[in-house]
């Protein structure tokens, strides 16, 4: 039987739930059973109505397997045959059984892995912007801090899309510094740093749901504890053993426990066996300023709370108050890690002499479309630039959803054949139109720089950041993440 039987067949039953089994799948001996799989998601983007997916085991040639199951109704599109996924997937086929709603997530995540797994042999497909991720540059700038600072930690923060450059990419290349963990916000990013088989350590930083933290399943996760309500609950909810890192409000006034609340947490933390302290943590609100008045009595107050710890808990593993900037404040602090981010990732807010830094992002794309205007037209939403004499103009096809700020509209600049060409009119949700008039011989499909990993050029993130009034985080942090990233 081949494929094409299967799916003919399956075509004409119409009305009737249209059944796949594994008999059917082992049958087919000129076919893989990811045809299958590919041809019933294909069905059901293009409107067949799948019916449920699950995930089990099930006997194939005398071998247990892991199937992919699947119920669907109304026609089924026959895919283009796919080698190299079929491959990879040589160990699914497809069978029917009920839909069970709480096995949906783990296929989609099965899915999730082939795509993976299959965008990777595709990779070298060409794309319109180009997000290059410089690992090289990545462990420089780790090596670099762990140089000037010898005698502390350093962890990184991944997130926000680790800063924009991608989570995934990143952890991967960390994931082999064998560093104490890595930091991110939320729950859900520690799930996919998981998901995507990342081993080292992490520390969620951000506010965890009490009933969360108590059914994670999660391994080696450390939670930050953001306030003594939230410690009280999981005091009284927890069955099992978790890792906290307790964050203190030296000043900030943002997450932590106030100092006067640290007795009651010690407490608690004593009485609690599950609750495990791995650290204690603050952070500096004024860390990136040349003031150092409030850095100063914030710093104060981190060293009068610490000693309560250090007296109760001898062994504590961490003490962190520090990231990025605040490494210029603290150098007789008593902490032993730092937790890193925007200097990671190359760029810096403050001038720190001790370390020579290199970003590791850039994004490109292309020329998509070259035009001729005449003096007094005008270019983009809102006419809100003319043409003040006959101009060459060209498309870009990355907007303001690709990350390029649209406070750039008419003051920011591209780099096109090494010549700086400036963004005139508005910038579009996916279009950016720049002035190429001075430079003779540009072609659709030569290439455009859009954000620079040269830490001086007028198109690095920190000028970006400039130009747009704001910080160089939230510039990164807009590129979106669906854009691929490419490790170079
Ligand atoms: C609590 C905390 N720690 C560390 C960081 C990393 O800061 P930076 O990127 O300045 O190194 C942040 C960033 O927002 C943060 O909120």
């Amino acid at each position: 039987m081949t494929l094409m039987g299967v799916t003919t067949r399956l075509y004409q039953r119409k009305s009737s739930t249209a059944v796949i089994n594994a008999n059917a799948a082992v049958m087919m001996p000129t076919t893989r059973h990811a045809d299958i799989f590919d041809c019933c998601w294909g069905g059901e983007e293009r409107g067949a109505r799948c019916k449920g997916l699950g995930l089990g085991e099930g006997k194939r040639n005398k071998r247990m397997s892991r199937f992919i199951v699947m119920k669907c109704r109304s026609k089924l599109i026959i895919p283009k045959k796919n080698p190299l996924l079929s491959m990879y997937l040589d160990n699914i086929f497809v069978y029917t059984c009920e839909f069970r709603p709480e096995r949906y997530t783990i296929c989609m995540n099965i899915i999730s892995i082939l795509r993976y797994t299959k965008s990777l042999f595709y990779s070298k497909k060409k794309s319109l912007i180009t997000i290059t991720i410089d690992r090289n540059a990545l462990i420089h700038n780790l090596k670099e801090y762990q140089r000037a600072y010898p005698d502390i930690q350093f962890a990184p923060v991944l997130k926000s899309n680790a800063y924009g450059h991608g989570l995934i990419p990143i952890a991967c290349i960390l994931d082999k510094e064998n560093l104490p963990f890595l930091i991110v916000d939320s729950y859900y990013e520690a799930l996919t740093l998981r998901q995507n088989h990342i081993k080292s350590p992490i520390l969620i930083i951000g506010y965890v749901f009490p009933e969360t933290i108590k059914k994670s399943r999660l391994k080696n996760v450390h939670f930050t504890i953001t306030s003594l309500s939230q410690l009280q609950t999981l005091h009284d909810l927890i069955r099992n053993p978790i890792s906290i890192h307790l964050k203190i409000d030296t000043g900030m006034h943002r997450q932590g426990l106030l100092p006067s609340e640290i007795h009651q947490a010690i407490t608690l933390i004593k009485h609690n066996p599950r609750l495990k302290l791995q650290g204690v943590c603050s952070h500096l609100a004024d860390a990136d300023s040349k003031r150092r008045k409030y850095n100063q009595a914030q710093l104060a107050q981190w060293e009068q709370s610490v000693q309560f710890f250090k007296t109760t808990f001898p062994d504590l593993k961490y003490y962190h108050i520090s990231a990025s900037a605040g490494l210029l404040h603290t150098d007789t602090t008593t902490h032993n890690l730092a937790r890193l981010g925007l200097g990671l990732y190359g760029i810096s807010t403050i001038e720190n002499t001790k370390l020579s830094l290199k970003p590791v992002l850039k994004l490109t794309s292309i020329i998509s479309g070259i035009k001729t205007i005449k003096k007094g037209d005008t270019v983009g939403y809102n006419n809100t630039f003319t043409a003040s004499h006959d101009m060459t103009i060209a498309t870009i096809p990355a907007g303001y959803s690709e990350g390029i700020d649209r406070r750039l509209s008419n003051i920011g600049q591209v780099e096109v054949a090494k010549k700086l060409c400036p963004i005139i009119g508005r910038i579009s949700m996916n279009i950016t139109i720049i002035d190429i008039t001075h430079i003779p011989d540009i072609q659709v499909g030569d290439r455009v720089t859009l954000i620079h990993d040269k830490p001086l050029s007028p198109l690095s993130v920190s000028h970006i950041a400039e130009q747009c009034d704001t910080i160089p985080y939230e510039i990164l942090i807009h590129i979106p993440p669906h854009l691929r990233r490419e490790v170079r």
